[in-house]
């Protein structure tokens, strides 16, 4: 699949581009908004710049047509740069993954250091997509960081645009996945008190309409609207609808239990989304969150669609394997400026080599290569990384389940299970770095060699230990890099 093969949401949107505004800032390009809106502003003729944390070739590819910046929102002095000759900036910044304990602290840095640069650079326009909540109730600590996060935009001498939204459903969305498996995984359904409360879905195409929307209408400026689709659904009734349209019989029974920390881990084992994300959104499903006042629909007048809509084209999109963004391509905790292997000043401390020859051509050992991990597993001995998997998330790691974006394209920083893609030579290299929980840094690589007119394979394992745990560690799994890598190695010749 390639970058631009995301259907243009902005359709029938009533109104006109405006690419005289000048330089578009999007900011949290690489996450599941921010990912979605730039095509579609480069695709109406916007002159886009793009924010990435960290510099990767892919981009260029990615957005041939967008200018890239890297900066931390968390440095001013990278803000300075990224915000200079900008006209309007779309704020989409988060940190979720951080988890509950940090990302409430790291949202108000960033989104403060945003504002003071907004100023000073002389901004026109923000842009913020936030999150609908009623600021009087107790708010679970990820809505009201999202308000807060729009009140210190609100106070700034920018003029800011909020959009407030309940969950957004759309291939690859956490809140989709997450419904998606509870549906899928578990006969019975408990449905505690807060199955009841309301809440307004909205699709991600019509999130990204109103995010043109507000940019084209000028009148929209410094004003807040709330977003909506066109269902007010109880939790329970979402996951009726999901299962009715999965044709699953499923079970519901009521329970008097409403314990969230409870509920998150046993969801967090069944779903792929990590942790800490499905703790941060539970918290929240005690609290209604639903549109009260239509006044958007002055200015961008549209009718939103149907939540069972939304579900169905999100899971075509799945089906054809060409989901755009996934909530997995933000980074977890200590990894979003994860070390290259490349980066490390000296070679790692532990490598350990397996190769075998083979006929078969690098191309077909290369595309077998990139189907591993996923839907597809890994080939052999798929309990072992099944196993691995589990102990990451019994740990609150990402564990295995986090799966694959797509089952038969890779790109540049896709998640493959608890692995992601570092480097990509097409027919060559395949580079993937850890992202479990694990006392060190790890790698792995296939890399098709050739030699004698044929082809050698080869998977090579790095780690860098950190600490007596870390060698232990290393020690304690090289005795398994035999059996599962030699198998996989056969596995992989065997598919080309
Ligand atoms: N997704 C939903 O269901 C939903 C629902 C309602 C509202 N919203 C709102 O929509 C907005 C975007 O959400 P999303 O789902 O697209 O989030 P996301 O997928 O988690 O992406 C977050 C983005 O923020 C970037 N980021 C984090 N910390 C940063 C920092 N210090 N400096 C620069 N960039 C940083 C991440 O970059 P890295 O790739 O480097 O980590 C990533 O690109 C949020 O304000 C959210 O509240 C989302």
């Amino acid at each position: 699949m390639d970058w631009y093969s995301q259907e243009s949401f902005c359709k029938g949107l009533p109104s006109i581009p405006k690419p005289e505004i000048g330089v578009i800032l999007v900011t949290g390009a690489t996450g599941y908004i921010g990912g979605r809106l730039v095509p579609e502003l480069i695709g109406r003729g916007y002159n886009v710049r793009v924010m990435v944390r960290s510099y990767s070739p892919e981009y260029e590819e990615r957005w041939p047509d967008a200018e890239i910046m890297v900066a931390d929102a968390l440095k001013v002095s990278e803000l300075k740069m990224a915000l200079k000759g900008v006209s309007v900036a779309y704020y989409l910044i988060h940190s979720l993954l951080l988890g509950k304990k940090a990302f409430e602290q790291s949202d108000l840095q960033a989104v403060t250091n945003f504002r003071f640069t907004a100023e000073e650079q002389k901004l026109q326009r923000i842009i913020y997509l936030g999150a609908l909540g009623n600021v009087n109730t107790n708010l679970s600590n990820h809505l009201r960081s999202r308000i807060n996060v729009a009140k210190i935009l609100e106070q700034g001498k920018v003029p800011t645009t909020i959009l407030q939204a309940a969950i957004i459903i759309g291939s690859g969305s956490a809140s989709f996945e997450i419904l998606e498996n509870i549906v899928r995984n578990t006969p019975i359904i408990i449905n505690p008190p807060w199955a009841n409360t309301l809440c307004q879905p909205i699709s991600i195409r019509d999130v990204i309409k109103y995010l043109t929307g507000v940019l084209e209408n000028s009148e929209t400026t410094g004003k807040t609207y709330d977003i909506g689709g066109s269902d007010v659904l109880s939790y329970k009734d979402m996951m009726k609808i999901f299962a009715r349209l999965l044709r699953k019989n499923r079970l519901y029974i009521p329970s008097p239990f409403s314990g969230i920390k409870g509920y998150s881990y046993i969801i967090s084992l069944i779903t792929p989304v990590p942790a800490p994300v499905i703790s941060c959104l539970m918290e929240g499903v005690k609290n209604e969150v639903v549109v009260k006042e239509y006044e958007i629909g002055k200015y961008i007048d549209f009718q939103p669609i149907r939540f069972k809509v939304a579900l169905l084209r999100a899971l075509s999109r799945e089906e054809h394997d060409k989901i755009a963004t996934r909530w997995s391509d933000a980074y977890p905790p200590a990894h979003e400026l994860a070390m290259k292997l490349i980066e490390l000043s000296d070679p790692p401390r532990y490598i350990s080599k397996y190769s075998l020859k083979t006929d078969k051509d690098s191309g077909a050992l290369f595309r077998s290569v990139c189907q591993i991990g996923g839907k597809n597993g890994w080939f052999h001995t798929n309990w072992m990384w099944r196993l691995r998997g589990m102990i990451d998330r019994v740990f609150m790691g990402v564990g295995t389940s986090r799966g694959r974006r797509s089952v038969t394209s890779l790109r540049v920083n896709d998640v493959i299970d608890f692995w992601r893609v570092e480097e990509l030579i097409q027919d060559k290299k395949l580079l993937l770095r850890a992202e479990m929980k694990i006392p060190g840094k790890a790698w792995l690589e296939f890399n098709i060699e050739n030699e004698d007119q044929q082809n050698r394979l080869w998977v090579i394992a790095y780690f860098q230990p950190e600490g007596v745990p870390g060698y232990l560690y290393w020690y304690n799994f090289l005795p398994f890099h035999f059996f599962i890598f030699k198998d996989l190695l056969k596995q992989l010749c065997k598919r080309s």
